[in-house]
């Protein structure tokens, strides 16, 4: 059971979501990732990594429906809690495994997974740095396939400040290209953005999954009542997507770890070259 340690105003934007046990806090929501995954084409005996994997909803569904082995990190505990009780009532305890980590020290060694997904936790960090953890953790050849928020067109300076009023100093949606380019700066290969959309009517993602599970409205019926101010928090985030929605759109920005580059094969020339060049100098004495 997580506590309720803070108020409100004192959550920053992950705590709220960790605090609400909204499932699916990304740009399109659950039927987003579905779509991903469908050109994901994740394998059975495939290793995934889910990284900011919040409450574990789109691990235990890979689990239960393709059956591969996965484990997803967060960075928040409650989070973590949540996503290990999730597993346990979905019968996929024996295939997920949940722990609280760091995405920019992944606690994992050089090419571990075959796959590591992201949903909706680049666009708040460094994303130099977050993808280069993805490409140490890969096996070469393994995908990468983060789905993010994306700038259709530049942030007036007004807007980005209150972006980071409800999601927090630092959150940072590049545009398609951009995203194509960090990754493949990491040293990913064949990249590209599948199902680039733009954000819809509907994609208010915290209060549409509120609308959508039972448990979550009646729990937040509570939660109301507890803090008052919770409710123009949730109004200031939804009515600024709404008014805003023509910047943004979603994508999942894709590539492939490449194999390492086989060794250089010597010919006699550089053979030579290498004898001469590497003799070390007569001493004079
Ligand atoms: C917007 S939520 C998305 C959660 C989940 N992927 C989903 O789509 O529902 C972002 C998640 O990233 C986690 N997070 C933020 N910074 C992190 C970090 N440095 N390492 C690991 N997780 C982090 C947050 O705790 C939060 O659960």
């Amino acid at each position: 059971m997580i506590r309720e340690t803070k108020r409100v105003d004192e959550m920053n934007y992950f705590e709220l979501i960790a605090w609400l046990g909204i499932g699916s806090s990304h740009p399109g929501g659950f039927p987003a990732t579905k779509q991903n995954l469908d050109v994901i084409g994740v394998r059975p005996e495939e290793y995934l990594l889910d990284a900011g994997c919040g409450s574990g909803l789109t691990a235990c569904y890979l689990a239960k429906t393709i059956g591969c082995k996965i484990i997803g990190i967060d960075i928040n505990p409650h989070m973590i809690e949540k996503a290990r009780l999730r597993a346990e009532k979905e019968g996929v305890s024996h295939l997920v495994d949940f722990r609280a980590a760091d995405v920019y020290e992944l606690p994992f060694e050089d090419n571990h997974f075959d796959v590591v997904l992201a949903e909706s936790i680049t666009v708040f960090l460094d994303k130099e740095k977050v993808y280069q953890e993805f490409y140490r953790v890969l096996k070469p050849e393994g995908r990468v396939a983060d789905l993010e928020m994306a700038l259709l067109k530049d942030l007036p300076v007004i807007v980005r400040r209150q972006m980071e009023e409800c999601f927090g100093l630092g959150t940072n949606p590049l545009s398609f290209e951009e995203w194509g380019n960090a990754l493949a700066q990491a040293g990913f290969q064949n990249v590209e953005i599948k199902n680039p959309q733009p954000l819809r009517d509907n994609s208010n993602v915290v209060l549409n999954e509120l609308k959508k599970d039972w448990v979550l409205v009646k729990d937040l019926m509570n939660k109301l009542h507890r803090q008052p101010r919770l409710l123009p928090r949730l109004q200031k985030n939804a009515s600024f997507m709404k008014r805003n929605r023509s910047y943004y759109g979603f994508g999942l920005i894709y590539g492939r770890k490449p194999l390492p580059s086989p060794p250089v094969k010597l010919g006699f020339k550089d053979w030579v070259r290498n004898v001469i060049f590497r003799r070390k100098p007569k001493k004079f004495n």
